[in-house]
């Protein structure tokens, strides 16, 4: 991974200064099967870009944002807008990472078509270089036409949380033989539609391991097993901020805590008239 880069933060601070661009391209993902393991974080905003992407491989801008952001109950109320802001500031903020946009819910199940129509809003509006879509076997012929038509699509299969509501839960997929066998079939038929790597998400890990061995694209996997192709998590979740902590992520700091110490310092200077102190003061 090349780290030969300068952000430019004197003049913007949300416009990194590329030097030299050298941004990854999908097929250099593509081709990580069974190689250095893929790194992968979600981001949202365009200073959160910046601070993950020389780290990274990819940048998931997740429908995850709902509840992140938005403080949702679930994926399901996120919109195509919502989406393509956080995108575009996404990738304003990276150089070096593919950006992936995740497509909302009701916004490509109902055909290609209209799949199509707003995947390409997505790379039009934000320059991301690829969508993410949830679902399996049902979603195979969307994934071929997106991709034959020149917009690269990472796929979703086992716990896929737009479909919380038919799922009835978040709990761990593929505990039956007959379940395992639904979700196998779903990976290896939205990798031979076409996608050029596939998010293994919230499944007993002997099925996580066997669909990595299955399939021909890489996979990265969250709540799934070490011998995925890659790893995701969502960046708050890693980062600390939040009190919930399932069971498949680790916590890589405890951010919460920092941000609510620090914001107590900062009211006490404010009530004891210690901020703003002289060296704060126009003069
Ligand atoms: O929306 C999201 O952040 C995701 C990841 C958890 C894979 O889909």
């Amino acid at each position: 991974m090349s780290t030969t880069f300068t952000l430019d933060t004197s003049t913007s601070r949300a416009h990194p200064v590329p030097e030299p661009l050298r941004r990854l391209t999908v097929p250099a993902i593509a081709k990580r099967k069974n190689a250095e393991p893929i790194v992968m974080l979600t981001a949202y905003t365009a200073r959160m870009a910046q601070l993950l992407d020389k780290h990274c491989d990819l940048l998931l801008v997740g429908d995850s944002l709902g509840q992140v952001i938005y403080g949702l109950d679930t994926t399901v109320k996120v919109t195509l807008d919502m989406m393509i802001a956080h995108g575009a500031a996404v990738v304003r903020g990276s150089y070096h990472s593919v950006v992936v946009v995740d497509l909302p819910f009701g916004s490509y199940e109902a055909s290609p078509q209209a799949a199509f129509e707003s995947a390409a809003r997505v790379m039009k509006e934000t320059g991301a270089a690829a969508v993410k879509l949830e679902g399996g076997t049902a979603m195979a012929e969307t994934i071929s036409f997106l991709s034959r038509r020149g917009i690269p699509v990472m796929a979703h299969v086992g716990l896929t949380p737009q479909a919380v509501n038919a799922l009835g839960g978040y709990g761990a997929r593929g505990r039956s033989e007959a379940e395992a066998a639904t979700i196998l079939a779903d990976a290896v038929a939205v990798a031979e539609a076409g996608a050029f790597a596939l998010v293994v998400e919230g499944v007993v890990e002997p099925l996580a391991r066997r669909i990595t061995e299955t399939v021909a694209c890489p996979t990265i996997g969250i709540g799934a097993s070490p011998a995925c192709d890659g790893q995701v998590l969502v960046v708050d979740d890693m980062l600390g901020m939040f009190e919930r902590v399932p069971r498949f992520v680790e916590r890589f700091d405890d951010l919460a805590v920092r941000i609510d110490s620090a914001a107590a310092t900062y009211a006490t200077a404010v009530r004891e008239r210690q901020f703003p102190s002289e060296k704060q003061l126009y003069r």
